[in-house]
């Protein structure tokens, strides 16, 4: 199994996650973790699983995730299994409106066949941004991010 994780992350959390589903899952294979930014055509060749990871930004898919997604020549994903995750804040107003079944349903128009439901790995507010405050995984988050990057090892 060779598995492309592509993550966004403003803060590192986002990153975090990645990286821990990336120990997991480099265990049964061959896997690159990719920021977004840096993302090339060639990062999807020879691939099998794509994940792809971005924070929740105004109830939706960051703007920067978006239009990378968009420039990405139609079908690219034809042939490989994707899945999807973000990062939410647990106390936001709306918290059903996540990234992930978006960015999971832009994996799929790209051609991609999902092999497990969006995922969502909750993040707390500590301290107001002004101050310098910051999102920090809530605790226990990286054991559920190595669970979920084991079970799409094995989807059956
Ligand atoms: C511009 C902006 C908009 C945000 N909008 C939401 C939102 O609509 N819902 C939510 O749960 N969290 C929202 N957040 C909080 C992010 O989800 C949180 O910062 C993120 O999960 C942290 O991940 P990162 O460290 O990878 O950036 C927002 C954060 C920023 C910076």
């Amino acid at each position: 199994m060779r598995t492309v994780i592509v993550y966004y992350s403003k803060f590192g959390n986002t990153r975090r996650v990645a990286e821990a589903m990336a120990e997991v899952m480099g265990r049964a294979g061959e896997v690159r973790v990719v920021g977004i930014e840096q993302l090339t055509a060639g990062d999807w060749e020879g691939v099998d699983l794509v994940v792809v990871g971005t924070p929740t930004h105004a109830f939706s898919v960051p703007a920067a995730v978006r239009f990378v997604l968009r420039v990405q020549p139609q079908g690219i994903l034809a042939g490989k299994s994707v899945a999807a995750f973000d990062t939410t804040v647990r106390a936001w107003p709306f918290r059903r409106l996540r990234a992930s079944p978006k960015l999971l349903r832009r994996l799929r128009r790209l051609g991609g066949t999902p092999v497990a439901e969006p995922e969502t790995f909750f993040v707390a507010m500590h301290g107001a941004p002004a101050a310098g405050g910051t999102d920090l995984l809530e605790e226990g988050q990286i054991d559920h991010a190595r669970q979920w990057a084991a079970k799409l090892l094995d989807p059956s």
